[in-house]
């Protein structure tokens, strides 16, 4: 009987000890990885019509979203939800929930920008985005997934969830050879950035600003040299270098791809 509680206990220590190396806390040394929220209610609106022009150019810096990845499966968050930037980039599931017009289907959106309050408008009649209110102001096309358009607003059960993404990290030039401004895309795992760092072949690890959005700037003498990152993850906390992710004659404008991303 003594043997198998000592038995029991060794067991169910092994479990915790299994479960907390799956999560990754404690000092175990397992990267984390992002994992799904739970489920939580909000609401749902769409702007712009079924060719999502209206989407592109957001307050995360991503463009164009068609040319940069994203396409169409995008949202504008609330500023309860938006965060002053960091949650661009971050992945939802939604799904319309109590209504006639809903689908029943699930959608898969990447937040690309902002839905600002609007203090004219009462927060429950048209002002959706009003803090604390949690909203999405989807695509036309992403809302067509999930609710007939007509219904204008649903009621939405929604969780964060890992981005998947195929290659690694992306980074998006402005700036000029003393000033770097550098957006962030297509970025794997919890989708968001908490900080980041650049390295020139000639520096030492130079910590990058939040500027606006998805974008990070250092006011560096960097120009020609070949440039690295170091990324850290805003949700898991992850940390990965892009090692010689530019070669020493990048220029403002041009795009180039990094081999490692967040999970
Ligand atoms: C805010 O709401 C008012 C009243 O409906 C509207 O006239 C105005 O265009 C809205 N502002 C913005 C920026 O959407």
């Amino acid at each position: 009987m003594a043997s198998l509680s000592f038995f029991l206990i060794a067991l169910t220590s092994a479990m915790i000890i299994g479960k907390s190396m799956a999560i990754g806390y404690g000092k175990v040394r397992v990267p984390p990885v992002f994992r799904p929220s739970r489920w939580s209610l909000a609401h749902a609106t769409f702007y712009g019509d079924e060719t999502a022009r209206e989407t592109m150019g957001g307050a995360c810096g991503y463009g164009n979203l068609f040319q940069t990845g994203y396409g169409t499966d995008t949202a504008a968050l609330s500023t309860t939800l938006f965060n002053n930037g960091y949650a661009c980039g971050t992945c939802y599931q939604i799904k319309c929930v109590n209504a006639p017009a809903c689908y029943g289907v699930i959608a898969t959106v990447t937040a690309t920008n902002i839905c600002p309050p609007n203090w004219s408008q009462d927060s429950n009649n048209g002002g959706w985005c009003n803090p604390p209110r949690v909203h999405f102001d989807m695509s036309k096309p992403a809302f067509m997934k999930i609710a007939q358009w007509k219904a204008g607003i649903v009621p939405v059960m929604y969780r964060r969830v890992p981005c998947v993404r195929t290659g690694g990290l992306r980074f998006q030039f402005q700036g000029n050879g003393y000033w770097l401004l550098v957006y962030v895309m297509n970025v794997g795992g919890g989708g968001d950035i908490a900080n980041m760092w650049v390295k020139g072949s000639k520096t030492g690890w130079i910590s990058m600003s939040h500027n606006w959005g998805a974008s990070y700037q250092a006011f560096s003498s960097l120009g020609g040299q070949a440039l690295s990152f170091k990324v850290t993850s805003y949700t898991t906390k992850q940390t990965v270098i892009a090692l010689n992710a530019a070669p020493s004659n990048w220029r403002a404008g041009m795009t180039y791809k990094s081999k490692v991303n967040f999970r």
